[in-house]
């Protein structure tokens, strides 16, 4: 019953800190389990899909210690098991790293089917395709548990993954850090918290060549050793913000940022007349005239992240003149429509593709998250219409943004959070 109160109209203005980013972290905390000693992770989103993550580990036996709200030390030594029973496994996407990490330590892996945010099939093949070549049979049962082993140790082999697949890369590259011999990973996704795992791995005493490119070669080493390492900042979050700035007409510098990062958000809000400013590890994004339609099209990294989508359409969805939206990673990511239509919203959906046309301003209304960035989409859907808008379903928007309603309060929003009985209690009381 939780949700965001939001008075709309107020431009953003000011700095904010971008937090540790969630898809690296969700990477970084299972390969933890292929070290011989504690690890040190530092800059860690307080999100809640970390915490589940770091629950998990601990459930299936680790010592974790948090030092700070960001910093966080585990020891994978007392793990005794090769199986996650945890139900908490199953809420969260990240999980199935757990297959590839329990691989890499012993050969063997129990781990429930992953959940994630729902926004069509998402098959794992191309995870398994990859065990299979490392030497590995997997089986699942009717209790949706997927069980993945090897006879001895797993062979390095060459893959070709059919698809450009963030979660195949890294599970096989958690699979093959210690396998025997050579890993070719080809076709292989270039996302930032790819390269990020694998300078950890390889801060660990692992030997990978060319991640952030299509082609990963994996030599396989015996030992890891702990390492101590920090996170690398949120492209998302730091996108999410961006384009926020820009929806209300505002003046924001996102700081902790890598900017190489943020390089096809930063084209596009250029392209919409957006003003953009580089620093090293910052952003102003600014707005002097009026802005533009685009066309945005979703690829894997380095074009336009899907993971940015809603938030672009909602921006579009008050822009002058008909933009185009196509969604080419996900087949069914643009169910969060239905709700910016109830804010006044023009938008068509045909397949995978959304016709938006610029209808000047939202009105405020309660909507839901759908999923994390939908729900992301919808606080700045609030942002920008006139009245008030209260959004729903927020748990899902707090899987992945830290601290969202004071750092947009910190930029001058009209934000809050709103605590409300659940109605059956409250009869009940
Ligand atoms: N695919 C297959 N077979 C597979 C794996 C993927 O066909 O075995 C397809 C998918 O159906 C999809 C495409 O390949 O069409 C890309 O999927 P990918 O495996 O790259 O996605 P993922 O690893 O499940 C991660 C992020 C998502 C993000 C996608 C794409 C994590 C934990 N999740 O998911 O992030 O949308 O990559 O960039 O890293 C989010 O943060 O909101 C989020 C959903």
């Amino acid at each position: 019953m939780d949700k965001y109160v939001i008075h709309g109209g107020k431009r953003l203005e000011g700095a904010v800190d971008i937090s540790g980013a969630k898809n690296a972290a969700v990477a970084i905390l299972p390969a933890v389990l292929l070290a011989d000693s504690p690890c040190r992770i530092e800059n860690l989103p307080d999100i809640s899909d970390v915490k589940t993550l770091t629950y998990i580990l601990e459930k299936m036996g680790a010592e974790v210690e948090y030092l700070d709200r960001h910093t966080v030390l585990i020891d994978p030594r007392p793990i005794a098991t090769s199986g996650v029973c945890a139900d908490e496994a199953r809420s969260i996407r990240a999980s199935y790293y757990l297959i590839g990490a329990l691989l890499g330590r012993c050969q063997k892996a129990v781990v429930p089917l992953p959940g994630g945010c729902n926004f069509g099939v998402r098959p794992i093949d191309q995870h398994l395709k990859g065990f299979e070549a490392l030497g590995c049979t997997h089986s699942l049962d009717s209790g949706g548990m997927i069980s993945v082993k090897a006879e001895g140790d797993l062979r390095g082999a060459n893959i070709y993954m059919d698809v450009v697949s963030v979660g195949a890369t890294i599970n096989i590259m958690l699979a093959t850090v210690k396998a025997r011999g050579l890993t070719i990973i080809e076709n292989a996704a270039r996302e930032p918290h790819v390269v990020d795992l694998a300078n950890f791995l390889n801060m660990m005493g692992a030997d990978i060549l060319g991640a952030g490119t299509d082609t990963i070669k994996i030599h396989g080493v015996q030992k890891l050793r702990g390492a101590d390492y920090s996170i690398i900042p949120d492209q998302i979050e730091a996108g999410t913000y961006m384009v926020a700035a820009a929806a209300t007409g505002g003046d924001v510098t996102v700081r902790n940022v890598t900017p190489k990062h943020l390089e096809s958000i930063s084209a596009k809000l250029a392209e919409i007349g957006a003003t953009i400013e580089e620093g090293d590890d910052s952003v102003r994004v600014y707005q002097k005239g009026p802005l533009r339609r685009c066309t945005v099209k979703t690829m894997p990294h380095p074009g336009f992240p899907t993971d940015m989508q809603p938030q672009i359409t909602t921006l579009l969805s008050i822009v002058n003149g008909t933009s185009m939206v196509m969604e080419s990673i996900w087949d069914n990511r643009f169910k969060y429509v239905d709700e910016l239509r109830r804010m006044g919203a023009q938008i068509t959906v045909d397949g995978k593709m959304a016709i938006v046309e610029g209808v000047g301003k939202l009105k405020g209304a309660p909507v839901k998250a759908l999923d994390l960035r939908a729900g992301a989409a919808m606080v700045i859907a609030g942002l920008i219409a006139e009245g008030t808008t209260q959004v729903e379903n927020i748990q899902y928007i707090e899987r992945g943004y830290e601290s969202i309603v004071d750092k947009l309060a910190g930029l001058g929003a009209d934000i809050y959070f709103k605590r409300e009985p659940d109605r059956d209690m409250a009869k009940l009381g």
